[in-house]
């Protein structure tokens, strides 16, 4: 937080809802001005969803969640956002989501839903841009939340040579070139580092702007395939 982040992406998979709360609680930083998520990690049914979702009010500590998220497309989540629509609905909740919906799981989705996901967060980054699925949200009204936007480390992305060449014109890494891209291309990110010059790093985004030179050639390291497997 004295970094400067607002935004902290939590969930019960993590088992980190009470960490953040205390992180909360020791910081000066009023509740108002952070943007707290937590995901519901279990398909369950819509009494259970709303004991879950209470849970995570307790764990965090707090009055509302600012966005709840499905974690996964499981077999029960209309069921869950049932519930989840109905603490928005109280102001507990405000702001509703859904995570790693690929296209088809995400339009068979949106077909029941009262109030369409705010967010749909899922793996995004230079070597998976997943751009035709951002289309089809955005006509929608549902913004694509990159996790893992350096693919977490994998294939070799802090010393690609692409993101390398083009960070050396605006004295860039290769990390900020990633995100910088994805900001550009109106895609949400959530970055993770443990160590705080790499946190600053990652957020000292703001002073630079792509070419459309750059831009194309980011968009050729599209491998337009996950490098995790599991979310897919
Ligand atoms: N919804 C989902 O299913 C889902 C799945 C996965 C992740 N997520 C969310 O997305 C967040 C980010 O994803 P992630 O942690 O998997 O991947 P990531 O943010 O793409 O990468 C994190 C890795 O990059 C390193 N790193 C960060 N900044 C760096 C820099 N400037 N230079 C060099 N290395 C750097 C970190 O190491 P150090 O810590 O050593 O800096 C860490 O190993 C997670 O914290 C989580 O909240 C959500």
């Amino acid at each position: 937080m004295s970094v400067g982040y607002r935004l902290f992406d939590s969930a019960q998979m993590y088992h980190n809802e009470k960490e953040l709360a205390q992180a909360i609680k020791a910081s000066t930083i009023k509740r108002k001005e952070v943007f707290i998520t937590t995901k519901l990690s279990s398909g369950t049914n819509y009494e259970n969803t709303k004991r879950s979702i209470q849970s995570s009010l307790s764990a965090l500590d707090l009055d509302y969640i600012d966005l709840l998220l499905i974690h996964s497309p499981y077999p029960q989540a209309k069921e869950m956002y049932r519930a989840m629509e109905e603490f928005y609905h109280q102001g507990a909740i405000k702001a509703l989501g859904i995570s790693n919906f690929d296209t088809q799981q995400y339009l068979e989705f949106i077909k029941t839903c009262k109030i369409i996901p705010a967010v749909n967060q899922l793996q995004v980054h230079v070597f998976f841009q997943r751009e035709s699925l951002q289309q089809i949200m955005q006509k929608h009204g549902t913004i694509m939340q990159a996790w893992s936007p350096f693919a977490a480390g994998k294939n070799n992305f802090f010393t690609n040579e692409t993101l390398l060449k083009i960070g050396k014109k605006y004295h860039k890494t290769p990390a900020q070139v990633g995100l910088r891209y994805l900001i550009e291309r109106n895609v949400n990110v959530i970055p993770k580092s443990s160590k705080k010059e790499r946190m600053s790093e990652n957020l000292n985004l703001f002073d630079f702007t792509l070419s459309r030179e750059d831009l194309s050639a980011i968009k050729k390291l599209d491998r337009n395939q996950s490098l995790f497997g599991w979310d897919m």
